[in-house]
């Protein structure tokens, strides 16, 4: 049995605790949140704590707050020599305390409280101090993914890079032609069908092969309309700058 205990309790490690509990070969030992939690069934035995000096003995603790908040919050804590992880894309190992062993368990997908995530195929990108606890991590990780893999803190700054780039952006595209619909009382559920295809497409072609689009085939007149139907400025430059970027990479003069 792998003990383990979740510091902070947000949209990461509930996600984690989530899949973890359902596994026989892990004990979720404690949960500590600075504001109390109130478990429902069937999790209402689970112990909690809101005090750092009554955090107990585990294998493995797993720290699932801001980034920023990591490295205060890892020296604050009262014990010394356990392994403590944390779940940040962008956090290298060494923002923790140096009191305690050293490892990441970053899962990589995105994760909100209000929605179940299934953990089978979300890479684990796992690294620690040394080979034993990079072990214990790959065992724990292998248990909810079928893709763990060991990354360094500096490729792992470049993948969550492009983790934004690919999820947070795009999102970002989403907002943006959702309040263009908005605007003429359309309902956004009308994109869902061309998001979903988008996403799907790639898995069997590149995102080179998978291009399409007026930026694409230079066609000049709808461009042009485009920029005059975005009253945005702010959307009028993104237009902008992703119609130049697309021309560059075609190779077509606009
Ligand atoms: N969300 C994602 O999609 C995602 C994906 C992969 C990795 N990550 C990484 O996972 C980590 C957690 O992200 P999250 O989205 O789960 O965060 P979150 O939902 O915002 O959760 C924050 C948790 O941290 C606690 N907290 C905030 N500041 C704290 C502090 N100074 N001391 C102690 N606890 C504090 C909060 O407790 P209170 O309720 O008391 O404020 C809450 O339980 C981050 O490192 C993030 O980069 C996030």
């Amino acid at each position: 049995m792998i003990k383990v205990i979740f510091l902070g309790f947000g949209n990461v490690n509930s996600s984690l605790f989530n899949a973890l509990y359902k596994t026989d070969k892990i004990t979720v030992k404690q949960i500590y949140s600075r504001n109390y939690i109130k478990f429902i069934s069937p999790f209402e035995h689970i112990p909690f704590t809101d005090d750092i000096s009554k955090i107990e003995d585990a294998d493995i603790y797993i720290i699932g707050i801001p980034d920023d908040a990591i490295s205060s919050f890892s020296e604050s804590l009262s014990f010394q020599n356990r392994l403590v992880v944390h779940t940040s894309g962008g956090a290298a190992m060494n923002v923790l305390s140096s009191k305690n062993r050293r490892g990441v368990f970053y899962p990589l997908q995105t994760f909100s409280k209000q929605r179940k995530v299934d953990f089978k195929n979300i890479p684990i990108c796992i690294e620690a101090e040394n080979s034993k606890d990079l072990e214990l991590l790959q065992n724990l990780g292998k248990l909810i993914s079928g893709n763990v893999v060991e990354i360094s803190s500096e490729k792992r700054a470049k993948l969550h890079l492009a983790a934004v780039f690919v999820n947070n952006f795009v999102n970002h595209l989403y907002e943006i032609g959702s309040d263009i619909l908005k605007g003429e009382n359309l309902p956004f559920e009308l994109l869902q069908p061309l998001i979903a295809e988008t996403a799907s497409k790639i898995e069997s072609l590149s995102p080179e092969e998978a291009q399409t689009g007026p930026a694409k085939r230079n066609d000049k007149k709808t461009i042009e309309k485009h920029l005059h139907l975005l009253a945005n400025s702010t959307h009028k430059k993104l237009y902008e700058l992703f119609t130049e970027q697309l021309n560059q990479k075609y190779g077509k003069e606009l």
